[in-house]
């Protein structure tokens, strides 16, 4: 089996890791960088539980083979807390009881923060368009929808 060294910039450090090309950026990120916040639901896709922020983008990382993503800026869920203190949207989901069981908590988290990244402004009829794209199997929607409003209205711009 060939494996290829390659070096992981996840949430401002650097993972050399030796990867076979077939393997995914969630599984390497879960499983050699020991990140394991970012959750595997479907791995092909659909739900949305992988999301993890690739360039300040929204990416779905089981789309996405790890040796794609070298020398790309990469944030997981882990980030969001870095400072010792839970972030504005991590505060908001507690607030407003937008997880039950809590498994796509972290694909929701990073999907707002790229969306609210991209447009600090975001409209509620946008954002709702925006998070419709992950599923929660809890159906909580409505107030993971409100939780990410609070937290765009508190802190204005979300970093
Ligand atoms: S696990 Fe990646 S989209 Fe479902
Ligand atoms: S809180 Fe259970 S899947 Fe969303």
């Amino acid at each position: 089996m060939i494996r290829i060294p390659i070096a992981l910039l996840v949430n401002g450090a650097t993972y050399e890791v030796d990867v076979e090309a077939r393997r995914t950026l969630v599984d390497v990120i879960r499983d050699d960088c020991g990140l394991t916040g970012t959750h595997i639901g479907c791995e092909h896709g659909v739900c949305g539980a992988c999301t993890i922020l690739v360039d300040n983008q929204a990416v779905r990382s089981c789309l996405m083979f790890a040796v794609q993503a070298e020398g790309r800026d990469i944030r997981t869920v882990e980030s969001l807390d870095a400072e010792g203190h839970l972030h504005a949207l991590q505060e908001e989901f507690m607030r407003h009881h937008a997880l039950q069981c809590g498994f796509c908590t972290p694909g929701f988290l990073m999907l707002a923060l790229a969306a609210l990244k991209v447009n600090p402004a975001m409209d509620e009829s946008a954002l709702r368009d925006v998070l419709s794209s992950n599923l929660c199997r809890c159906t909580g929607y409505e107030t993971i929808l409100q939780a990410v409003r609070a937290a765009q209205l508190r802190i204005g711009a979300v970093t």
